[in-house]
């Protein structure tokens, strides 16, 4: 598919010029075309009204969270989920409704755990028996009170996707094991204490999944896992929470299928299974499909490196700093010419970055038309997981992130300055 371009040939990003953008927020840029943020969670939501589903989509917001995008997660109606203090403050002064907060993690402290408790989040999604404890002990101070907890369960399902990212098998740190009973241990101490309101369960087998029949077998196996509850608990769930991980299209060799089409698969094999009671609302919790492919990092070509023989260096004015997901997980990105972005490449080259690691290649084989320094490279798909996991390594400042929609440009978040940088370090004379 061919990148869209304005009258003067420059890629635009939600209808703005690229070359506009990199000029007047300067680079490395972090650019969401944001409708492309909306339409991936309208999708998801017009698979589950089709089929006739109460449900949630819960944006996972590790994949990029920022105020500004919890407010457009609020404006869609998404619900989103929290992992961490500092996900949950971003929300909360997003002014994020905390009745759609579900606090997600396998090891929340007893501070997390209070400010979840105060600030009134919808559901927390309890990982472990430690946790299960340390809740039933928090909630006993206010007895009157009860919360909404989902069980996170660990289905024995492993995805075919890179191994960090690969979370349902059993041998992982998260959530409660099925297939050795501690997942029906769990859920029959959740019951047990009255503070505790067990909406049902969760399970996520991984991010970056392309096959679907992972999520199908996962489905199947929540359905089990539900059966038997209902049959030896008397238990009847009113949520079963699917996870995320639906696979995204980084490259042009990358071929998935559309994110929502997943969700229609689980749908159809939860119905299929003829539950004894009526079917739960389905939750689902997508990070990367949501916010990935609508963000777009812009850079300038810099210096570069040629020697007789070998591939060309060419270096950008960001990195591993901006985006580790390469040096992390060997993942590749395409880049094109913002000023072209449909050229013909001519040359095969290493596009790296400027840190100092020999393993700061932003794209190992980059096919790119001929570039000079000054010129500005986008590079596509780079919505999740770049500023979410972007470090200050080097002291490199981390980039501003703009919002572009409607032909409008806003900055959502300022680029960092050096005074920033050392704005928590204290003297030692
Ligand atoms: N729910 C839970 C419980 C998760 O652990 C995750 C991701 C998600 C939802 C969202 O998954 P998504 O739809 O974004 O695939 N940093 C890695 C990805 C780590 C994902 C961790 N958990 C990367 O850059 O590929």
């Amino acid at each position: 598919m061919s990148d869209p371009t304005n009258d003067a040939g420059h890629l635009t990003i939600g209808g703005v010029d690229s070359l506009q953008l990199a000029e007047q927020f300067q680079t490395p840029l972090y650019v969401y075309d944001v409708s492309a943020i909306r339409d991936q969670i309208r999708a998801f939501k017009r698979v589950f009204e089709a089929q006739h589903f109460n449900y949630a989509v819960s944006y996972a917001s590790k994949a990029f969270a920022t105020i500004a995008m919890y407010q457009v997660a609020k404006q869609e109606a998404c619900h989103v989920d929290v992992v961490s203090g500092g996900e949950l403050y971003t929300a909360a002064q997003a002014d994020f409704p905390m009745a759609d907060v579900s606090f997600h993690g396998n090891n929340k402290s007893e501070k997390e755990l209070r400010e979840a408790l105060a600030l009134k989040v919808g559901t927390i999604v309890v990982d472990n028996f430690y946790e299960l404890q340390l809740l039933g002990h928090l909630l006993a101070e206010t007895p009157e009170r009860t919360q909404n907890i989902l069980l996170r369960v660990t289905p024995g399902i492993s995805a075919h996707t890179h191994a960090y990212i690969s979370t349902g098998q059993t041998d992982s740190k998260f959530g409660f094991d099925v297939d050795s009973g501690l997942a029906f241990k769990a859920a029959k101490l959740a019951l047990a204490n009255p503070q505790f309101n067990l909406l049902g369960i969760h399970a996520h087998i991984g991010s970056q999944i392309f096959d679907v029949a992972g999520f199908i077998g996962a489905t199947q196996k929540l359905a089990n896992i539900l059966k038997d509850w209902h049959e030896q608990l008397d238990y009847t769930p009113s949520v079963l929470n699917v996870g995320g991980g639906f696979g995204i299209a980084y490259t042009k060799d990358d071929d998935p299928i559309p994110a929502e089409d997943f969700v229609e698969a689980i749908l159809k094999t939860l119905r299929a299974q003829n539950l004894p009671f009526d079917l739960p609302a389905v939750w689902i919790e997508p990070g990367r499909s949501i916010v990935g492919p609508a963000g777009f990092q812009l850079y300038t070509v810099g210096s570069s490196k040629n020697v007789e023989g070998l591939r060309p260096y060419i270096a950008i004015d960001g990195g591993m700093g901006d985006n580790l997901r390469p040096a992390l997980y060997q993942a590749e990105y395409e880049a094109v010419k913002a000023d072209d972005p449909n050229a013909q490449p001519t040359q095969d080259v290493h596009l790296v970055g400027k840190y100092c690691e020999s393993g700061d290649i932003l794209i190992n084989h980059a096919h790119l038309p001929a570039v000079q320094p000054g010129d500005v490279l986008a590079v596509k798909s780079c919505g999740a997981y770049g500023y979410s996991m972007a470090s200050n390594y080097n002291r490199n400042p981390i980039p501003a992130v703009v919002f572009a929609e409607n032909g409008q440009a806003k900055l959502v978040v300022r680029r960092q300055s050096y005074a920033d940088l050392t704005q928590n370090d204290l003297s030692y004379d």
